[in-house]
């Protein structure tokens, strides 16, 4: 049975080199975990100081010391992120065994993502996991990948015969 946090990073492994990553969601630090032991940099932001928290205790844990976390909206990325990276990811939605009533939102994953649009490298992929029970935003992913011009190419992960099954977009460019 596929695990879809597993096929995210299996997507991310094809990528050789890895300067700098951006966890747009870092929550209890496993995707931020994945990344560091692969980049050179990470940067990870999320808005709950338990995320954050959450996250830094599973980095110490693992002597990880390549990622800055960010308590702060991701719709902030470009004050924080100046130089181009290479991967970003997001996992949509609440914290896992936190509150469920604070979760993304479409205007800020939309407002973000066109910032990361404009800093990525070449080659550069974003991965997006998408939970069916919010349909309005990712229906609003859908729209602005489609929306895209021909630099980037936009590849849709879906486990068509499960209703309830999340699902991943990637945006690569070049
Ligand atoms: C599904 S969890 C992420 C799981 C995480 N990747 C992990 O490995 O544990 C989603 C996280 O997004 C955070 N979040 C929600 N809206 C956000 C925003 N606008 N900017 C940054 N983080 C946000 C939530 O606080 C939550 O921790």
């Amino acid at each position: 049975m596929i695990r879809i946090t597993e096929l995210t990073h299996k997507i991310i492994e094809e990528k050789k080199h890895i300067g700098i990553a951006i966890d747009m969601t870092c929550g209890r630090g496993n995707d931020t975990l994945f990344l560091a032991r692969k980049a050179n940099k990470v940067y990870a932001f999320d808005i709950q100081e338990e995320a954050i928290l959450s996250t830094s205790d599973l980095l110490k844990e693992n002597k990880i010391d390549n990622v800055e976390l960010i308590l702060n909206n991701h719709d902030k990325v470009s004050e924080y992120v100046k130089e181009k990276f290479d991967v970003a990811i997001y996992n949509l939605g609440y914290l896992p065994k936190g509150n469920k009533d604070i979760k993304t939102t479409t205007s800020s994953t939309i407002d973000s993502l066109r910032q990361l649009i404009t800093l990525m490298n070449l080659e550069g992929i974003i991965v997006i996991v998408i939970y069916p029970h919010d349909p309005e935003e990712g229906k609003a992913i859908e729209e602005f990948v489609l929306n895209l011009d021909s630099n980037f190419d936009c590849i849709s992960y879906k486990v068509l015969n499960k209703k309830d099954c999340p699902y991943i977009i990637t945006i690569k460019k070049g």
